[in-house]
């Protein structure tokens, strides 16, 4: 079975249990500062987890382009991803535990979905812990499908449990779903979760059951959500046989092209398939950050640092490949051929995904330039040392500044009868790996956007202030991007120039006029050709007869819109414009605060 046929059955078998299939959204999370990039399917339902209605109701289905760069440096080896396509199906208070494993169950073993075999099968359940237990229930429905007592695994918090990525809020078990690949155990300990390859996570279902409070205890919620995720990638690599999912259709045209370019084989020689795979894996996820619908270009900061950092490991493993040309651009064609039918928003943005590319490639090798240039500087003092070793501290400084590679930094220092300190490096990286990683786990798990009561109030701030930059600077304004914490919100949209003193006056003075109105805050649901035609501003990511929300603040601005908002605009306080700044070319920032 084809990733194209996997997504197709997925959303088929749920739309026959009464799914409404909805869009998946951006790679880059709207009003949501906890995250760079989306992490999950749910990633983006979290306000109707949290309560929202959903337009769609209350038993959904979609595919979602994740990104997850936690582990980065581990890509190369034959499973890790920084992207892939996560299929999921949601209950928001509907149906819980029974259905929602009965339904996992049927779909990977029925011959009529993916026929997968039920002795393969193995499955891991939260084990319990002080203050919330065990959940014997989900293990017994299990057992009731068949699956026996040695393939349930009962977990702790590191595996089985899906938690708020703030202080509080909606939480609990998850149960995942596991193949036996059928090679050797790694040895007797080796269970589900294990990484030898022994098993292959397929799905995970995640039980929203407690909230945990201030206290930091865990309560019984009413309204119990299942939020389910599904790997594409893993799931055909499973159903195909195959080893790794770098020998699905999904990477083979890549590789191909990787492989003429360097004259090099995949599957000859290891070294030679660590560079193959890292190339494959993030010019792939660098095309679809790109080619979003939110797009952002290479920078120093945030997603476009990500970016960055993808796309200049790419070009070094190239180098390694002695691929000497640019060539990402080019290659950008066969992610762009793959996956143009699923995600539509990639094929308007070719040309652009392909200049940007080359245009980083570029400055790229002039970075390794002057990273040459730093190296010879060094050079006299190093002469100076008693011994002829670059300290692991600098040749990591190349490396992370510069991006210079050590190998590199080790071909030059041989040049000078110098060697490189390697176990100074890696003791330098592996801090550097820490920290990073410890950043990544407080964002990787959950991901519930905070809804308290001032981000909610700048978010409809947000809604006013859109409508106020189209009023004073025209209709060309578009939102480009929004994020917000309960200290402030900063929008992103289209405009080219400075705004003056008058006309951030303008729209700081339109804005608190509406607030001053007493405005109510309504909602209403509409199909997407409704909200158009409602003249409703959109960021049409819906697809053609979906339904949406739209927020109509009074009779001044009407937007497409998850939610949530305050009821009335007398619950806001003052609107004050902080900043007013460039933030890419042909696109402004503007940080603002409510002050009450
Ligand atoms: N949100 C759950 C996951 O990503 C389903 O594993």
């Amino acid at each position: 079975m084809k990733a194209d046929q996997l997504r197709q059955k997925y959303i088929q078998f749920f739309v026959e249990k009464n799914h409404t299939q909805i869009s998946g959204q951006s790679l880059i999370p709207e009003n949501d500062p906890t995250v760079l990039f989306t992490t999950a399917g749910m990633h983006p339902l979290v306000p109707y987890i949290l309560g929202e209605p959903h337009p769609g109701g209350s038993r959904l289905v979609d595919y979602q382009k994740c990104i997850r760069t936690g582990d980065i440096e581990a890509v190369g080896d034959p499973s890790h991803l920084t992207f892939f396509e996560m299929l999921g199906n949601w209950s928001l208070g509907d149906y819980f535990k029974d259905e929602a494993v009965r339904m996992s169950y049927e779909f990977l073993t029925s011959p009529r979905w993916l026929g997968l075999d039920p002795e393969k099968l193995s499955v891991t359940v939260f084990a319990g812990e002080e203050g919330i237990s065990r959940d014997d229930y989900t293990a017994d429905i299990w057992r009731s499908l068949g699956i026996p007592d040695e393939r349930i695994y009962f977990l702790p918090r590191e595996d089985n449990w899906w938690g708020p990525a703030g202080a509080t809020g909606p939480c609990g078990p998850d149960s995942e779903m596991f193949i036996d690949t059928g090679r050797e155990a790694c040895g007797p300990d080796c269970i589900p979760g294990c990484s030898c390859g022994k098993y292959f996570e397929i799905w995970n279902d995640v039980f929203m059951q407690y909230r945990k409070t201030e206290q930091g205890t865990y309560e019984q919620m009413d309204r119990k959500c299942v939020d389910t995720g599904m790997g594409i990638e893993r799931t055909i690599a499973i159903l195909q046989g195959k080893q790794s999912v770098y020998e699905t259709e999904l990477f083979s045209g890549i590789i191909a092209a990787i492989e003429k370019l360097s004259g090099k084989h995949y599957g000859e020689d290891e070294l030679t398939d660590v560079s193959i795979r890292i190339i494959a894996d993030h010019l792939r996820t660098s095309v679809f950050i790109l080619g979003d619908e939110r797009g952002v270009v290479p920078s120093n900061l945030g997603q476009g640092y990500i970016l960055r950092r993808l796309i200049r490991r790419a070009v070094r493993h190239s180098r390694k490949l002695d691929i000497h040309d640019f060539f990402l651009g080019d290659l950008s064609d066969y992610v762009i051929d793959q996956y143009c039918g699923p995600y539509p928003e990639l094929e308007p943005n070719r040309g652009f995904v392909k200049a940007e590319l080359k245009a980083e490639e570029e400055k790229f090798l002039k970075t390794l330039l002057k990273g040459e240039h730093e190296f010879e500087k060094m050079l006299p003092n190093l002469m100076k040392g008693k011994t002829r070793t670059i300290p692991g501290r600098l040749a990591f400084k190349l490396y992370d500044t510069y991006g210079f590679p050590l190998e590199l930094t080790e071909e030059l220092a041989a040049e000078h009868q110098f060697s490189v300190d390697r176990e100074g490096f890696a003791k330098a990286f592996e801090k550097h790996q820490e920290a990073s990683r410890a950043g990544a786990e407080k964002t990787f798990k959950g991901g519930l956007a905070d809804n308290s009561e001032m981000t909610t109030a700048l978010h409809t701030a947000t809604h006013l202030l859109h409508q106020a930059l189209r009023i004073v600077l025209g209709s060309h304004v578009g939102q480009k991007g929004s994020n917000i914490t309960p200290d402030r919100l900063r929008f992103d949209f289209t405009h080219h120039d400075k705004m003056s003193g008058g006309e951030i006056q303008q729209v700081e003075d339109i804005v608190n006029e509406q607030i001053q109105r007493n405005l109510p805050v309504e909602m209403e649901m509409m199909s997407v050709e409704e909200a158009k035609e409602a003249g409703a501003i959109a960021f049409f990511e819906s697809k053609y007869g979906e339904q949406v929300k739209v927020y109509s603040v009074g009779d001044f601005s009407k937007e497409v819109c998850g939610g949530p908002h305050v009821r009335n605009t007398s619950e806001m306080g003052t609107f004050k414009i902080l900043k007013e700044q460039s933030s890419s070319a042909g696109v402004r920032r503007i940080k603002a605060v409510l002050e009450r």
